[in-house]
């Protein structure tokens, strides 16, 4: 095991009408006026945001509003929404939504402060040392931005999306998280929030580190349970425990505690990155297509881990390593299949995939060599894309 330091300072409040607690939580942290950010209408459409605006009033929290955030959000909304907090001279965020809203605040929250273009961050030119506290309303369990320090926004000028990976500084200071706010998900979204957090445990359990049982297990545990819970939240969309569990797995999935003492990999996000940032995908459908293929490449190449999975997680029993890893990769796919998630290029709706532009783009962004768990060449990463075909 590695050494490392763990620290997740978000407060997470959870259950019943976790929404109404915005004001009093704000008011807590000194905070008494916020952006408050959203996303599309469905928060509008559901009540929500009336219910948030209502708490936030009777706390007496001043608020102005920023709308219409867009699914793989990008730096436009940022900037207006830095714009708005000097306007006002607001002292906070809320982010009343899912991932894109969240990522949306988080940059806003470090843009605020700083005295040249927010992008510089994501960049790599700067690193973010203050930044607005960002609170969380959470609507759809799948990015884990509640709990995690990343925020990935797409530069529209070259069409660049990038994760900007902070250890503390961009991570919420609380979340809200009400499962009842998830009934109104349309199936799609909540099939791929399923594997968009499952492949947050994947990018950490495929890991070199060795005596890593405890964060393994801890993995394993999740990923059981969402394979368990999953099925239950499609057929049944209102059923209330079922949603909690699969609401609590996104967030253990993502806030650190799955990948403590370990090196992680992150190539199918990057690959996925690239994906919804030509394509506009939705992200976790773009994984289910994407991941698979990778693990598939790992298969012939370093299948340990993946053998390790399959018998683990799947109940695979075979003595061969590449064989039980390709065995596991049968059983995921199958697992998403029924789930309604894409498999191939083709079922995600991009019929004739520009491999070249997405191996450029993804070695342009990340560098020649990527990976933690294998190191992988643009030859490599071509192959990947291919096997998704
Ligand atoms: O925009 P509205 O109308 O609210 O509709 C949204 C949106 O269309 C809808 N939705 C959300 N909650 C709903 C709902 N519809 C009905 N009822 C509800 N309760 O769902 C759609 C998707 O929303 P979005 O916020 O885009 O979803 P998600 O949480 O999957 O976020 C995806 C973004 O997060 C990034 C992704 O790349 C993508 O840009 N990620 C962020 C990470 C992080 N910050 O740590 C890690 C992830 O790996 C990921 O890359
Ligand atoms: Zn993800």
């Amino acid at each position: 095991m590695d050494n490392f330091t763990y620290c997740t300072p978000t407060k997470y409040i959870f259950g019943h009408q976790a929404e109404m607690n915005a004001g009093t939580e704000l008011n807590a942290l000194g905070i008494n006026s916020v952006l408050l950010c959203y996303g599309g209408g469905s928060v509008v459409r559901s009540g929500l945001l009336d219910r948030v605006e209502g708490a936030l009033s009777e706390a007496g929290i001043k608020f102005v509003k920023l709308g219409g955030i867009e699914p793989n959000p990008t730096d436009p909304k940022v900037r207006e929404g830095i714009a708005l907090c000097r306007e006002h001279g607001l002292r906070g965020l809320l982010a009343v939504g899912g991932g894109s809203v969240i990522d949306t605040a988080k940059a806003i929250a470090a843009g605020v402060p700083y005295d040249g273009d927010f992008w510089d961050f994501w960049a790599g030119k700067a690193v973010v040392t203050q930044a607005l506290p960002v609170g969380v309303v959470l609507t759809i369990p799948a990015a884990g931005s509640e709990g995690s320090g990343n925020s990935v926004i797409t530069l529209l000028d070259g069409m660049h999306k990038i994760s900007l990976r902070t250890d503390f500084a961009l991570r919420p200071k609380f979340a809200l998280m009400n499962p009842e706010l998830t009934f109104t998900l349309p199936p799609a979204q909540t099939a791929a929030g399923v594997a968009d957090m499952m492949a947050h445990i994947f990018e950490r359990y495929f890991s070199t580190t060795p005596d890593v049982q405890v964060t393994d297990r801890v993995a394993e545990g999740v990923l059981m349970a969402i394979i368990e819970e999953a099925p239950k939240v499609m057929a049944s969309p209102c059923d209330y425990q079922a949603r909690a569990n699969i609401m609590w797995c996104g967030t253990l999935a993502h806030n650190g505690i799955c990948g403590t003492g370990r090196r992680e990999d992150w190539v199918s996000h990057f690959m996925e990155h690239e994906i919804s940032a030509v394509y506009g995908v939705t992200h976790g459908a773009g994984l289910a297509v994407v991941q698979p293929a990778w693990m598939t490449f790992m298969a012939h190449r370093a299948p340990a881990k993946g053998a390790q999975l399959a018998r683990r997680v799947f109940g695979v029993d075979d003595p061969d390593d590449t064989s039980a890893a390709l065995k596991g990769i049968e059983c995921l796919k199958k697992f998403y299949s029924s789930l309604g998630l894409p498999l191939t290029f083709g079922e995600l709706g991009i019929e004739h995939p520009d491999i070249d532009l997405l191996v450029r783009k993804l070695h342009e962004n990340k560098g020649q060599e990527i990976g933690g768990y294998y190191r992988l060449t643009p030859a490599e990463t071509a192959e990947i894309y291919r096997l998704a075909l």
